[in-house]
Protein backbone atom coordinates (compact mmCIF):
# COMPACT_ATOMS: atom_id res chain seq x y z
CA UNK A 1 0.00 0.00 0.00
CA UNK A 2 3.05 2.42 0.86
CA UNK A 3 4.63 1.84 -2.40
CA UNK A 4 0.83 1.89 -4.36
CA UNK A 5 0.42 5.47 -2.27
CA UNK A 6 3.63 6.97 -3.26
CA UNK A 7 3.56 5.48 -7.30
CA UNK A 8 -0.34 6.55 -7.67
CA UNK A 9 -0.49 9.85 -5.45
CA UNK A 10 -3.30 8.10 -3.75
CA UNK A 11 -2.95 8.73 -0.06
CA UNK A 12 -3.04 5.28 2.18
CA UNK A 13 -6.28 5.77 3.67
CA UNK A 14 -8.28 5.87 0.34
CA UNK A 15 -6.07 2.90 -1.05
CA UNK A 16 -7.19 0.73 1.81
CA UNK A 17 -10.89 1.91 1.68
CA UNK A 18 -10.98 1.47 -2.38
CA UNK A 19 -9.16 -1.96 -1.93
CA UNK A 20 -12.28 -3.07 0.93
CA UNK A 21 -14.79 -2.12 -1.83
CA UNK A 22 -12.79 -4.41 -4.24
CA UNK A 23 -12.58 -7.03 -2.03
CA UNK A 24 -16.31 -7.22 -0.75
CA UNK A 25 -18.15 -5.87 -3.80
CA UNK A 26 -15.99 -7.36 -6.84
CA UNK A 27 -16.28 -10.65 -6.41
CA UNK A 28 -20.08 -11.27 -6.08
CA UNK A 29 -21.02 -12.14 -9.26
CA UNK A 30 -17.55 -14.04 -10.83
CA UNK A 31 -14.07 -14.27 -9.53
CA UNK A 32 -12.55 -11.11 -8.84
CA UNK A 33 -10.59 -9.65 -11.82
CA UNK A 34 -7.42 -8.58 -11.42
CA UNK A 35 -6.38 -4.81 -11.72
CA UNK A 36 -3.49 -5.90 -14.18
CA UNK A 37 -5.96 -8.03 -16.66
CA UNK A 38 -7.46 -5.03 -17.90
CA UNK A 39 -6.04 -2.10 -19.93
CA UNK A 40 -6.83 1.67 -18.08
CA UNK A 41 -8.89 2.27 -20.36
CA UNK A 42 -11.10 -0.80 -19.82
CA UNK A 43 -11.44 -0.18 -16.39
CA UNK A 44 -12.81 3.08 -16.80
CA UNK A 45 -15.13 1.80 -19.66
CA UNK A 46 -16.15 -1.35 -17.20
CA UNK A 47 -16.52 0.47 -13.94
CA UNK A 48 -19.46 2.23 -13.77
CA UNK A 49 -21.35 -0.29 -15.12
CA UNK A 50 -20.37 -2.90 -12.55
CA UNK A 51 -20.41 -0.52 -9.23
CA UNK A 52 -24.00 -0.07 -10.71
CA UNK A 53 -24.23 -3.71 -10.62
CA UNK A 54 -22.87 -3.79 -7.19
CA UNK A 55 -25.19 -1.03 -5.65
CA UNK A 56 -22.43 1.01 -4.95
CA UNK A 57 -22.18 4.77 -4.51
CA UNK A 58 -20.46 7.24 -6.76
CA UNK A 59 -18.01 8.02 -3.58
CA UNK A 60 -16.97 4.13 -3.71
CA UNK A 61 -17.29 3.53 -7.06
CA UNK A 62 -14.41 6.91 -7.43
CA UNK A 63 -12.37 4.94 -4.23
CA UNK A 64 -12.26 1.68 -6.32
CA UNK A 65 -11.20 3.05 -9.33
CA UNK A 66 -8.45 5.27 -7.68
CA UNK A 67 -7.31 1.79 -5.79
CA UNK A 68 -7.58 -0.37 -9.30
CA UNK A 69 -5.34 2.02 -11.21
CA UNK A 70 -2.89 2.40 -8.54
CA UNK A 71 -2.59 -1.52 -8.22
CA UNK A 72 -2.50 -1.83 -12.00
CA UNK A 73 0.24 1.46 -11.92
CA UNK A 74 2.59 -0.69 -9.35
CA UNK A 75 1.90 -3.65 -11.08
CA UNK A 76 2.94 -2.43 -14.68
CA UNK A 77 5.75 -0.10 -13.43
CA UNK A 78 7.40 -3.50 -12.11
CA UNK A 79 7.03 -4.98 -15.26
CA UNK A 80 8.50 -2.18 -17.67
CA UNK A 81 9.44 1.38 -15.56
CA UNK A 82 8.07 4.10 -17.16
CA UNK A 83 9.78 7.47 -17.70
CA UNK A 84 8.69 9.37 -14.25
CA UNK A 85 7.84 6.18 -12.60
CA UNK A 86 4.09 6.77 -13.83
CA UNK A 87 2.25 3.82 -15.92
CA UNK A 88 -1.35 5.58 -15.54
C1 LIG B 1 -17.61 -3.15 -8.39
C2 LIG B 1 -17.01 -4.45 -8.32
C3 LIG B 1 -16.87 -5.20 -9.65
C4 LIG B 1 -15.84 -5.12 -10.54
C5 LIG B 1 -14.55 -4.33 -10.38
C6 LIG B 1 -16.19 -5.93 -11.66
N1 LIG B 1 -17.42 -6.51 -11.46
FE1 LIG B 1 -18.47 -7.59 -12.84
N2 LIG B 1 -19.54 -8.65 -14.21
C7 LIG B 1 -20.81 -9.17 -14.01
C8 LIG B 1 -21.23 -9.82 -15.23
C9 LIG B 1 -22.58 -10.52 -15.42
C10 LIG B 1 -20.18 -9.68 -16.17
C11 LIG B 1 -20.09 -10.20 -17.62
C12 LIG B 1 -21.03 -9.46 -18.54
C13 LIG B 1 -20.69 -8.03 -18.71
O1 LIG B 1 -19.56 -7.70 -19.14
O2 LIG B 1 -21.56 -7.17 -18.42
C14 LIG B 1 -19.13 -8.95 -15.49
C15 LIG B 1 -17.93 -8.59 -16.07
C16 LIG B 1 -16.93 -7.86 -15.45
C17 LIG B 1 -15.71 -7.44 -16.07
C18 LIG B 1 -15.32 -7.66 -17.52
C19 LIG B 1 -14.36 -8.80 -17.64
C20 LIG B 1 -13.63 -8.76 -18.94
O3 LIG B 1 -12.68 -9.52 -19.05
O4 LIG B 1 -13.98 -7.94 -19.81
C21 LIG B 1 -14.99 -6.75 -15.15
C22 LIG B 1 -13.63 -6.11 -15.31
C23 LIG B 1 -15.77 -6.74 -13.93
N3 LIG B 1 -16.94 -7.43 -14.13
C24 LIG B 1 -15.38 -6.11 -12.78
C25 LIG B 1 -21.54 -9.08 -12.86
C26 LIG B 1 -21.19 -8.41 -11.70
C27 LIG B 1 -22.01 -8.32 -10.49
C28 LIG B 1 -23.37 -8.96 -10.30
C29 LIG B 1 -24.45 -8.18 -9.77
C30 LIG B 1 -21.29 -7.57 -9.58
C31 LIG B 1 -21.67 -7.20 -8.16
C32 LIG B 1 -20.06 -7.21 -10.24
N4 LIG B 1 -20.01 -7.73 -11.50
C33 LIG B 1 -19.07 -6.43 -9.63
C34 LIG B 1 -17.88 -6.07 -10.24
Amino acid sequence: MEEMSKISGVPVDRLQRGHGVYLTQCGQCHELVKPESLKVADWRLVMPGMCWNAGLTRADEALLLEYVLAAKSVDDGKKKALPGGRAL
